[in-house]
């Protein structure tokens, strides 16, 4: 079973993969690195500069495909990953998605902080890097609600998403979750 976390840039997708792993002995991935490794540079801002966004997009589509089918593994997608042709389809066929939503005054805040090792916000004022994050949320947003369950993340810290999120890790195995799950069966567990 694959868990997927989609959601925004700076939305706490690989601090929450990392606290999952740890709580559930599961292994976790973090697609940018992976596709970093596939290229053999140490950022996704290096694979921007010197190959470009779009062909970025073909290598991490081809990370997912070549994600293992067998076995449990959590896996932290880039913020674009789900937004990129029919992506979302291979996700949600492949494991269960989790969007863990944020508002984009909460996204901003948080990604001032990081703006320089992220390609796409690199030099944004802060008015400007609102203005962006709030207009590529409402692009993005009907690709990411389409997530099997959809995590409300303003105002908790990652923790209380890990333990919201763990009973959904430690049920799969056993068979009680699966990608077809929908969200109400599974809030029933994680309340
Ligand atoms: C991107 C998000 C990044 C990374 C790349 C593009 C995006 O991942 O994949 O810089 O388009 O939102 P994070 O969401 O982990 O920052």
């Amino acid at each position: 079973m694959i868990v997927f976390l989609i959601g925004f840039m700076g939305c706490g997708k690989s601090t929450v993969a990392r606290g999952l792993a740890q709580c559930s002995g599961w292994e976790q991935i973090d697609l940018d690195q992976r596709v970093c490794q596939d290229v053999g540079v140490d950022t996704v801002a290096e694979i921007f500069a010197t190959l470009g966004e779009a062909e970025f997009r073909r290598l991490e589509r081809k990370a997912i495909e070549s994600l293992p089918t067998e076995g449990n593994l959590i896996v932290a997608t880039g913020g674009g990953a789900p937004c990129v042709g029919d992506n979302m389809e291979l996700l949600v066929s492949k494991g269960i998605t989790v969007y863990l939503k944020m508002s984009a005054e909460a996204l901003s805040e948080r990604l001032q902080h990081v703006r320089v090792v992220r390609p796409k916000i690199v030099g944004k004022s802060p008015e400007e890097l609102y203005d962006y994050v709030a207009t590529l949320l409402a692009e993005r947003e009907p690709y990411y609600s389409r997530a099997r369950v959809i995590v409300d993340c303003d105002g908790i810290s990652s923790r209380v998403v890990v333990g919201r999120l763990k009973y959904l890790v430690k049920s799969a195995p056993c068979g009680r979750f699966s990608h077809q799950t929908s969200e109400s069966e599974f809030l029933t567990y994680a309340k």
